[in-house]
């Protein structure tokens, strides 16, 4: 069953025995250019974070309001005054091409993902990202481990990254992003009617995946072989942050209508989505939504490569996921996060991904 080939075809529901939320939507992991529908109306929300920060005590309700709400709908909100220099962005842009493009396939082999824990860190080449479809992207996983954050007397750089400085670099957006976690996951609680501060303390210091993504131009015959940038899938975390980038393709599918609507946010903004985590622990109030990315819209852009540096946060491995008290009574048992993560992980890396230690 999971052959690639097989996943140019395959219904995500083929793999809902990985599942730990319920996911009743049924769609193709690959893009079908004839049977697909676009939803040219639903606007996903723009929230402005700013009255978190400089609104006192009324402006985090508002902005709890705004982004419960756009959360509960659709999965999604596109998040504005967050405060992180888009130049930030763009350097990210030049530093990943620089990644990919001036090391060799041999150098980053080195780096091969394995499981540490919960994530499967490390490279991941091309069509390799999953073991169920042949997806154009190349990516590359760093984890709260993978960056000198913590004073840590063991770190070494060269343990994760291949070139001297790509770790300074890409911590100062690391730092930048984990300023946004608290904020961001208080705002979600007090919407639901929970104590806002619920997990400050499972937050501060948190795990995190940090995927830098490097889809190379596409050729004509990855336009021809069905395969595409990356399968519909739900982020397996409690949510993403991720920089608008400036090449399109990302697509959220909307459930009240099973059709896909097609994203493209302004420069400097950013997506954010939930993902398992937080449908678990929301009793699925907060839902795991389904994306993909596709080629781009027009054809003029297939030359260009696209990048983007999405960062997923988790809790770490010991911490149970239990449903919030405020959600009602609870659809799902606790269960501890690695459990949880590597269950579902299983289906992008095997059946015995779910027993591999470090
Ligand atoms: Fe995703």
């Amino acid at each position: 069953m999971a052959s690639k080939e097989h996943g140019i075809k395959a219904l995500n529901q083929e793999f809902n025995k990985y599942e730990q939320v319920n996911k009743e939507q049924t769609y193709h992991l690959a893009e079908h250019e004839d049977e697909d529908q676009f939803d040219y109306d639903f606007e996903i929300k723009t929230c402005d974070i700013r009255q978190y920060f400089e609104g006192g005590e009324e402006g985090k309700i508002r902005f709890s309001q705004e982004l419960g709400k756009a959360l509960k709908e659709i999965g999604f909100a596109i998040i504005t005054g967050h405060g992180v220099d888009p130049q930030l962005y763009r350097d990210a842009k030049d530093k990943v091409t620089e990644l990919f493009v001036t090391t060799s396939v041999e150098e980053r082999m080195k780096y091969l993902a394995k499981r540490h824990g919960s994530v499967n860190q490390g490279y991941f080449p091309i069509k390799e990202t999953t073991i169920i479809h042949p997806d154009l992207v190349e990516g590359w996983v760093f984890c709260r481990r993978a960056f000198n954050m913590d004073q840590r007397d063991d770190f070494k750089e060269e343990d994760y990254w291949p070139r001297e400085g790509f770790e300074k670099f890409f911590r100062s957006i690391v730092l930048e992003h984990e300023k946004l976690i608290l904020p961001i996951m208080q705002s979600a609680l007090r919407f639901l009617g929970c104590d806002p501060h619920l997990y400050d303390k499972k937050f501060t210091g948190t795990n995190f995946g940090f995927r830098l993504n490097y889809y190379p131009p596409i050729t004509n015959e990855d336009a021809k072989s069905g395969a595409g940038r990356m399968l519909g899938h739900e982020d397996v975390d409690f949510f993403t942050i991720l920089p608008s980038q400036d090449v399109d393709g990302l697509q959220v599918l909307n459930r009240q209508n099973m059709k896909w609507i097609k994203l493209d946010p302004p420069e400097g903004s950013i997506i954010l989505n939930t993902g398992d985590y937080m449908q678990r622990i929301s009793n699925d109030i907060y839902p795991s939504t389904t994306h993909r990315v596709s080629k781009p819209s027009s054809k003029a852009m297939f030359g260009k490569p696209r990048i983007t540096i999405p960062m997923a946060i988790y809790t770490w491995e010991q911490e149970i996921l239990e449903v919030l008290s405020c959600c009602g009574e609870p659809k799902y048992e606790p269960i501890d996060s690695e459990t949880f993560h590597t269950r579902i992980t299983s289906k992008y890396y095997g059946d015995d991904y779910v027993n591999k230690t470090d």
